[in-house]
């Protein structure tokens, strides 16, 4: 067993803090674990070796590491309420005073793309034949490229269509052979996927009527969720609104988001 050092555990951390915002601290056991089959595949006998390799490589070999230390599982239908909001307030809202027609709207933290396309149904229910007249399309971001491939991919398995109802899985997508689902494109071709660390300023100049940044802040520690969430909010047009996980909070004193109901924000 490769064991890794204080020293080098230490550095991993503030390195990973200071450019990701994910908070390692705790994890010390799982990196020792976890990271052991990646070393020896690469033919490495010690930790401080591995971390540089990280520091030269960013992309690829962070992610590498970050996808075994963090979790992108998801599923389609995660946190109805957030649908259910979209459906009950938001487009109801958006029908009555989007002249333009036009939503731009930013899953972040998208993971294998599952909250996306289960916005961009949610829409597709609600519009009906009127969707014609809407632009809408969605911006899904994620530090984790190879979970950008499979959403891009749009292929899953039952387990992610567990939560969907059983019409929107009939209406959107081909079932190939037993266990499998493939996306249509009709809903695939609605999402723009690109790679950000959400650690770095934001490229977006128009700002966004909904933002989804749910189950990612959970590696932050609390300056780096605050630091996210208000440029979340000058990321969003005024009255613009905030979906987190559910077992997240945005702190009161720390930002000027109105509380709407749990894990729903909302700008002015
Ligand atoms: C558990 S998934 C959440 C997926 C989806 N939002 C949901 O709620 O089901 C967390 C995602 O956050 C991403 N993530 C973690 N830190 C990030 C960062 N600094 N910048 C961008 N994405 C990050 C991970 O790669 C992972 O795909």
């Amino acid at each position: 067993m490769i064991r890794l050092t204080d020293k080098e555990f230490n550095d991993i951390v503030t390195f990973i803090k200071d450019n990701y915002g994910i908070n390692l601290t705790k994890k010390r056991q799982l990196i020792e674990s976890r990271m052991q089959v990646v070393l020896t595949n690469r033919g490495l006998t010690n930790f401080t070796d591995y971390f540089n390799l990280v520091k030269q490589n960013k992309s690829d070999e962070i992610t590498a590491m970050l996808n075994k230390l963090t979790t992108n599982h998801t599923y389609f239908y995660r946190e109805p309420a957030h649908f259910e909001f979209m459906k009950n307030v938001f487009l109801p809202m958006q029908e009555k005073t989007n002249t333009r027609k036009e939503l731009r709207i930013w899953s972040a933290g998208c993971s294998s793309g599952e909250e996306a396309y289960t916005t961009i149904m949610t829409m597709m229910e609600y519009f009906g034949l009127k969707r014609t007249s809407w632009d809408y399309r969605i911006l899904a971001t994620d530090i984790s490229l190879k979970a950008m491939e499979a959403a891009k991919n749009g292929l899953y398995g039952a387990e992610s269509l567990k939560e969907l109802p059983k019409t929107w899985e009939m209406r959107y997508f081909n079932k190939q052979g037993n266990d499998y689902y493939e996306l249509k494109d009709e809903v695939r071709n609605q999402v723009i996927f690109k790679r950000l660390n959400l650690m770095e300023p934001f490229p977006y100049q128009k700002p966004f009527d909904l933002i989804f940044c749910r189950n990612v802040m959970i590696y932050f520690d609390q300056p780096t969720k605050n630091a996210l969430i208000n440029k979340f909010y000058d990321a969003l047009k005024p009255g613009g609104y905030l979906f987190i996980g559910h077992s997240e909070t945005v702190q009161r004193d720390t930002s000027e988001f109105i509380y709407v109901e749990p894990s729903i924000y909302r700008k002015g």
